[in-house]
């Protein structure tokens, strides 16, 4: 045997090597055993994956993408019998009051696929117009760094895939998802009910399978495998006015006791907003002596060029468009926080889910629309104008009105 032949036959037995190894670990991830996925941390080695085949990542690569599309076919087809099989309705009235579900009848479907359809158009739209621009709007999906990745979550057993957006029923959702991949369980059982698994566990990162995280257990296949999974599976996010979002995200972690975000933001904001140099090390000292950022304070910080020098904007007020990416993305489902309770009927309907749980109701004092009147009324116009500039995107890529009575004397 020649030097090239046997290089070839190596080339052939690591690809083959490859596959199988595929095949064993998207079994474990595509069937629902449970067990497997209570922890996420507790992955097969990446490092096997990227030596197998090394050379000729051109060719391998095309034989997987096929394969890997007929496999995750299968698995999702099988996963979807098991649950229609074993999973009971799951039904709590006394949590659901306050919403008709019954009302959601065939109008309110045909309704709702009109509204998608729109919000899609829209959003379609002006991904495609030139002449509307913002930042990174042309990257390509290769080109987004994994760790902005990081908000998209993974469903594997039901082919689901959510951008989560603080401060847009993102608790909820997050939950839905825990549910939905048995991700979390209870001694032993899979939570069932969105509702009873703790806030505390919802927020965690080991609760969740998202992007960013590929890179750790499939190696360089990451990409590939995520380009598969989008393009398979059911991707959706939830948006809200992004003025609204602001006030909302101020509300909760400025106005609210947060010891973290107190620290890590208001401290600094104080000192460069409110030009103070003696600021307590505690938010419970501060909100004793009544010291907090205005929300006047928060936009200065949000517009001070100075803020990202050093990290980017926390997620709680990163635009949608730097979260989830929807000019690379294409969404299937875009749902509006204004429109919640409509919308989580027809997605759960959509995943095929609804009859095993309902969306949690949201019992929060939520920030209403009509209230940005009176939150920005203080605010100097040319600030308001710079802010709408800042969020342009979100306003213009989900269809919400420019803001024209707080942009104008
Ligand atoms: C996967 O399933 C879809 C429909 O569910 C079908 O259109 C497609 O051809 C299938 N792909 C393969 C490779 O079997
Ligand atoms: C494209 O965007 C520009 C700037 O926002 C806008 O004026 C124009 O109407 C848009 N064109 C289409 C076809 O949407
Ligand atoms: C900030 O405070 C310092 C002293 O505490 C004072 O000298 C300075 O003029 C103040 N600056 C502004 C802009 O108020
Ligand atoms: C809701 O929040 C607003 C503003 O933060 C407050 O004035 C109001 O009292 C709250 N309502 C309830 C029921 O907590």
């Amino acid at each position: 045997m020649t030097k090239s032949q046997l290089f070839r036959l190596s080339v052939a037995v690591g690809s083959v090597f490859m596959i199988l190894l595929i095949i064993v670990y998207w079994d474990n991830v595509g069937t629902a055993h449970p067990y497997l996925h209570t922890s996420l941390s507790r992955s097969f080695s990446p490092q096997m994956l990227p030596n197998a085949a090394h050379s000729e990542e051109r060719t391998t690569l095309s034989d997987i993408d096929e394969f890997l599309d007929k496999f995750l076919n299968l698995s999702l087809a099988q996963n979807v019998q098991v649950i229609t099989q074993t999973e009971q309705p799951l039904v709590h009235e006394e949590r659901v009051r306050g919403f008709d579900w019954s009302s959601h009848d065939i109008k309110g479907k045909l309704d709702q696929e009109k509204v998608q359809a729109e919000r899609k158009r829209t959003l379609h739209q002006f991904c495609a117009n030139s002449s509307f621009s913002f930042p990174w709007k042309e990257r390509s999906f290769e080109d987004i760094p994994n760790r902005e990745l990081d908000h998209l979550i993974v469903d594997d057993r039901h082919g689901v895939i959510y951008c989560y957006v603080p401060k847009v029923a993102c608790t909820n959702w997050k939950r839905v998802m825990i549910v939905l991949s048995e991700s979390l369980s209870n001694q032993g059982i899979p939570y069932k009910d969105p509702l009873n698994i703790p806030r505390q566990d919802v927020h965690s990162p080991s609760s969740h399978l998202t992007f960013n995280k590929f890179w750790r257990r499939y190696g360089k296949f990451s990409r590939h495998l995520m380009k598969i999974k989008l393009k398979k599976y059911t991707k959706f996010l939830f948006v809200r006015d992004p003025f609204v979002r602001l006030i909302s995200a101020f509300r909760s972690k400025f106005e609210l006791e947060n010891d973290v975000f107190y620290r890590v933001f208001a401290v600094p904001i104080l000192k460069l907003y409110s030009n103070l140099s003696n600021v307590p090390a505690s938010v419970s000292k501060a909100f004793s002596v009544g010291m907090k950022p205005s929300f006047g304070e928060f936009i200065q910080y949000l517009l001070d060029p100075l803020t990202e020098k050093e990290r980017p904007f926390n997620e709680h007020w990163r635009q949608v468009y730097r979260l989830c990416h929807p000019c690379q993305i294409e969404y299937d489902f875009i749902g509006k926080l204004e429109t919640l309770d409509e919308d989580a009927v027809e997605l759960l309907r959509l995943l095929g889910v609804d009859k095993q749980f309902h969306f949690p109701p949201s019992y929060k004092n939520r920030t209403a629309s009509s209230w940005t009147e009176d939150w920005f009324a203080k605010i100097p116009l040319e600030w308001k104008q710079q802010l709408f500039k800042l969020y342009e995107a979100d306003f213009v890529l989900f269809g919400y009105s420019k803001p024209e009575n707080l942009l104008k004397d």
